[in-house]
């Protein structure tokens, strides 16, 4: 298996979320009924922005959200369901019957198995668009999470819930437990794009890309995957000692 990551390192998150929609655009134009998996968060925001800048026929794209909170009231502005409504189906003009967020049909026990059989009957995730946590999460991957472990029901790491404390009232408010992707579940993505922007997330960029692949750090289990795109901008490179951008993205 040849490991292809490439390192892109841009000027800022616009940059980065142009490059990001310009793979995604491309994917599409070769497959119109993509599995595109998508996250949440304010990292991919500008990828969603510079998607909707190319106005492109979106509408036969499946979707798959990595996570959903659990203890959240059903109405909840910051459910992730109605996050991806807002930020990415609506603006996007993807087919709401094409997108799926983990928690949807029901939250008891089968769901996380539902939703990898969900993700399965769609063939599996062509592309996924990736966040990361400062502690190295991926979806709500927090550390300790094992590389090949499934979606499930998890609770939320203490600094986790500190930094979605802004989406919240206060940080009573925020849920303690969610449904996740498994990492397993997200290193079967055909392809992945991981973005990562600001000085916050240097030191889990650099553990994720540089460090061992542990646990610990829930990010590094990408190093394993076959084709991973690195989107950063300078702040969030600023830790890393051995890895330099490929030449096929310095050339981007
Ligand atoms: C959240 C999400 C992740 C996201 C991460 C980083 O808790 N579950 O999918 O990648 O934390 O969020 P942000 O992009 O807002 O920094």
């Amino acid at each position: 298996m040849t490991r292809t990551l490439a390192l892109h390192v841009v000027q800022d998150r616009r940059a980065g979320g142009s490059l990001a929609a310009e793979r995604i655009a491309a994917a599409v134009a070769q497959r119109p009924d993509l599995v595109l998996g998508v996250a949440t968060g304010s990292t991919p925001e500008p990828v969603w922005s510079a998607l909707v800048e190319r106005a492109l026929d979106l509408s036969r794209v499946r979707a798959f959200a990595l996570d959903e909170y659990l203890d959240i009231a059903a109405d909840h502005p910051e459910r992730y369901a109605a996050v991806v409504e807002r930020e990415i189906t609506r603006p996007l003009g993807l087919d709401p019957r094409l997108v799926r967020t983990p928690g949807d049909d029901g939250r008891d026990e089968g769901a996380p198995q539902r939703y990898e059989r969900a993700i399965a009957e769609a063939g599996g995730v062509d592309l996924q668009v990736l966040g990361i946590g400062r502690n190295g999460h991926i979806a709500f991957n927090e550390p300790g999470s094992a590389a090949d472990s499934r979606t499930r029901i998890a609770r939320l790491s203490e600094e986790t819930r500190r930094d979605n404390a802004r989406f919240f009232r206060s940080l009573d408010e925020v849920p303690r437990s969610c449904i996740t992707q498994g990492v397993g579940t997200i290193l079967e993505a055909r392809s992945i794009i991981l973005l990562a922007f600001g000085p916050s997330k240097a030191a889990a960029i650099t553990a994720a890309l540089e460090g061992p692949v542990t646990a610990n750090v829930p990010a590094s289990a990408l190093q394993r995957h076959p084709d991973v795109t690195v989107v950063v901008d300078e702040s969030a490179a600023s830790a890393l000692r051995q890895c330099r951008p490929s030449a096929a993205a310095e050339r981007a």
